[in-house]
């Protein structure tokens, strides 16, 4: 075996476990626009774990728009950062990398125009798996209905496609050319979580359901390895008869901000059903616990 055939052999074996990845095709969007560091930092890590993203997001910060939907328009001022002219026609792409677009209009429509314009063109297909943010700044409890983060996920359930929302309590929204150490550890959890979803197997989520993630301010928990995921309710338990999923040795999940809380780098995870950003049933909750088994850790 010459040394180039064996640099291969070890290539191979290194990646093995990635190799899985390489055909799962990612569709990312946000509500805080296509430039951000959170949302370019979290497609380079995914890409970096070995898997096929593709970013479809609005053309500027649009915080708080929920799933609200409208046709994209063209540009009347320049796009988010300066990163897209006056004028420019109502979607594009990065100039630099073919799997990144804009979309000048609100989250929902941007998830929208990822699924049924640019997978097509990018990946020959439909997308396996949409994953949305990772925010700046949290979407604990009921802001989860104001969230366009949560807002996309859900516009990508829609269709059929597992989703994730990811939100951080810390960090600020800027331009992704400069370096920022809080994108870079919220990338690495949400891209640990994603791991654990998609090793649990197709079709990763139950039908008609997302995730709900809430990740710490980084500056409290700057190694990303720190971090524990814990099974979590969206709204407070209201009836105080409606179980949740048996975990942790109770009927009745924390709520996400019980967990955030409860520090030590701990992140609420619900399970949230697409048509109202609301909790599921016990038995779904089970479905999403029993995949992620190995992962969650109780409070
Ligand atoms: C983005 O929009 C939200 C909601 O309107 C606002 O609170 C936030 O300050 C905006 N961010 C920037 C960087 O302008
Ligand atoms: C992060 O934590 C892991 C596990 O505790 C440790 O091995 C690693 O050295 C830490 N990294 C930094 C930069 O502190």
């Amino acid at each position: 075996m010459n040394t180039f055939v064996s640099f291969l052999a070890l290539t191979c074996v290194a990646n093995a476990a990635v190799l899985p990845r390489d055909s799962l095709k990612i569709v990312i969007g946000n509500d805080d626009g296509w430039a951000t560091a959170n949302i370019r930092t979290f497609y380079n890590t995914l890409k970096g774990a070995g898997y096929n993203p593709l970013i479809s997001a609005p053309a500027s910060n649009k915080s708080g728009s929920s799933g609200i939907e409208f046709p994209p328009i063209p540009l009347i001022t320049a796009g988010e950062f300066n990163t897209i002219p006056a004028g420019a026609p109502a979607t594009g792409a990065d100039p630099k990398d073919k799997n990144i677009y804009y979309v000048n209009s609100f989250p929902a429509t941007a998830m929208k125009y990822g699924i049924e314009e640019f997978a097509p063109k990018v990946f020959g297909g439909k997308p396996d798996f949409a994953v949305t943010g990772v925010n700046v700044g949290d979407n604990l409890g009921l802001k989860t209905q104001f969230s366009g983060t949560v807002g996309a996920a859900a516009k990508a359930i829609s269709y059929g496609i597992p989703a994730i929302a990811f939100s951080g309590v810390g960090g600020t929204q800027h331009v992704y050319t400069e370096a920022d150490p809080v994108a870079d550890v919220y990338a690495q959890v949400a891209t640990k979580l994603v791991n654990a979803v998609i090793q649990s197997g197709a079709p990763y989520l139950p039908a008609g359901v997302g995730l709900n993630v809430n990740i710490p301010d980084a500056k409290d928990c700057p190694n990303a390895s720190d971090y524990k995921f814990v099974l979590s309710r969206i709204n407070t338990d209201i009836n105080p008869l409606t179980d949740d999923v048996n975990q942790c040795s109770t009927n009745h999940l924390p709520t996400e901000s019980a967990v955030i809380d409860a520090g030590g780098c701990r992140v609420p995870v619900s399970v949230f059903k697409g048509t109202t950003k609301l909790d599921v049933d016990k038995d779904t909750q089970k479905q999403v616990r029993d995949r992620l088994a190995g992962l969650l850790t109780c409070l």
